[in-house]
């Protein structure tokens, strides 16, 4: 790669004299000093262009450069323990690379519905910039951790026969002369597959749900992280649930401070996500809610005012685990305890931020499963490869799907999943 000079890394080059490029975040001026703030993408820079110092041409464009503009500067590196990253330039050249004139989003207030209108632009701006980074430190602490736990990816199709997380929300195609195709709800059941032949195997990509709640929780498309391992039971999948997650809080509180700095994160809250986290089943999350004097019938699946009424009672995500088998997806193993419960697991997030994982353990008994397809009304010629799984060296199996976009929002601590992927598409929405 060619060297190149960031803002980032500007402290090393103190007292030399650098090029660099990027676009005008904002700018101040007062008579014979113009102060430029650069923005490259790896941080903010305050560039002093002074009268004195360059040439009449050169004040100038620097007089002339609007919001979002595109320049290079050249010009001294100068310590300044008060700028962010520690230094300053003193401005001797500016070139314009871009012009940008009537930047349609200004320092002022916007609504949320111009902002994401334009949401193009808005990725530009410091906050957007943060939630971007912290979502690209969030995909990597996925990756390495399951690297270093002997995980191998494995990447499912998008484009599926059949559902499997129930048919209501599915996306649909016409597939040549195939008939109807739909894209996939999650990569589990293909994940599984996976875990058979490799051991344990993570899918990670994007998923699709025709959901029709418009909810500040629910995106039309989303990136979903699937690990599915061989010979794990429910109590392996919520162990390794928590060491997952307190390894990605880590990660970010470890790389990321001037970002959660940016968006007033309080990481006071994310310092306390250590192991182990609270476990409690679906009977005593019901008793619960009974004893805060709330209505709620056993057999009901939870909803968002009863999971935050759950989790406020901790500042650890809590794993809500052993629900009701008629609320729960076909694939669920039942507790030999209780056949009315599946052995499934949803991890809610702390503050209020719901479920962000859902998981459990598969049904490995060829007739069982066979059994619920059939409960389900599940097109059976479809399942036969997943049926096959239990046929030829069926084992326990176990796994999880986390939603990144809700992890990014409560780790982010925003209201909202519209920021925390580019170009978000949601049930009204599917521009820019
Ligand atoms: O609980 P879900 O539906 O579980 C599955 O899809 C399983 N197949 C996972 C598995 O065991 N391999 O979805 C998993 C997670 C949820 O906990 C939530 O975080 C996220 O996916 N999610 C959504 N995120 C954004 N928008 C939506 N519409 C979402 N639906 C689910
Ligand atoms: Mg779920």
């Amino acid at each position: 790669m060619k060297p190149e000079i960031y803002i980032k890394d500007l402290a090393k080059h103190t007292g030399q004299e650098v090029t660099l490029k990027g676009w005008l975040y904002n700018k101040r001026e007062s008579g014979k000093v113009k102060f430029l703030i650069l923005r490259d993408g790896t941080g903010y820079l305050q560039c002093i262009v002074f009268k004195g110092n360059v040439s009449p041409e050169v004040f100038e464009i620097a007089e002339k450069l609007h919001q979002e503009a595109a320049f290079e500067v050249t010009g001294l590196v100068k310590a300044e323990p008060r700028a962010v990253g520690g230094v300053e330039l003193d401005a001797t050249g500016v070139k314009l690379i871009g012009a940008s004139e009537d930047y349609p989003i200004t320092p002022k207030d916007h609504g949320v519905e111009f902002l994401i209108d334009n949401r193009h632009l808005w990725l530009r701006s410091k906050r957007q910039v943060a939630i971007m980074k912290i979502r690209h430190r969030i995909v990597k602490s996925i990756r390495d951790f399951f690297d270093e736990h002997g995980f191998t990816l494995f990447d499912p199709p998008i484009i599926t026969p059949n559902a499997s997380e129930g048919t209501s929300t599915l996306f649909q195609m016409e597939y040549f002369d195939l008939g109807k195709a739909y894209l996939t709800q999650s990569g589990q059941l293909y994940a599984e597959a996976g875990a058979l032949a490799l051991g344990k195997v993570y899918t990670f990509g994007p998923t699709f749900r025709a959901e029709k709640s418009k909810t500040r929780r629910h995106l039309t498309e989303f990136w979903m992280v699937e690990p599915e391992m061989a010979f794990y039971n429910l109590d392996d999948d919520m162990d390794l649930a928590e060491e997952f997650l307190e390894y990605i809080v880590k990660s970010v509180l470890k790389n990321n401070l001037a970002e959660l700095e940016i968006l007033e994160r309080d990481i006071t809250k994310l310092e306390k996500i250590e192991r182990p986290f609270p476990r409690v089943s679906y009977d005593e999350a019901v008793q619960m809610l009974k004893d805060e004097g709330h209505e709620f019938k056993w057999g009901d699946d939870l909803g968002a005012a009863d999971e935050t009424i759950i989790s406020s009672k901790y500042d650890k995500p809590v794993m809500v685990h052993r629900y009701p088998a008629e609320i729960k997806a076909f694939y669920m193993k039942r507790d030999p305890e209780n056949e009315k419960l599946a052995l499934a697991v949803d991890v809610l997030a702390p503050e209020g931020y719901g479920e962000i994982i859902g998981g459990s353990q598969r049904e490995d008994d060829y007739d069982l499963l066979l059994s619920r397809i059939k409960e389900h009304k599940l097109p059976e010629n479809f399942f036969s490869w997943y049926l096959d799984l239990r046929k030829y060296g069926s084992v326990p199996h176990s796994g999880f799907g986390l939603g990144l976009e809700r992890t990014i929002t409560w780790i982010c601590g925003i209201d909202h999943l519209r920021e925390t992927i580019p170009f978000p598409r949601m049930i009204y929405r599917n521009t820019p």
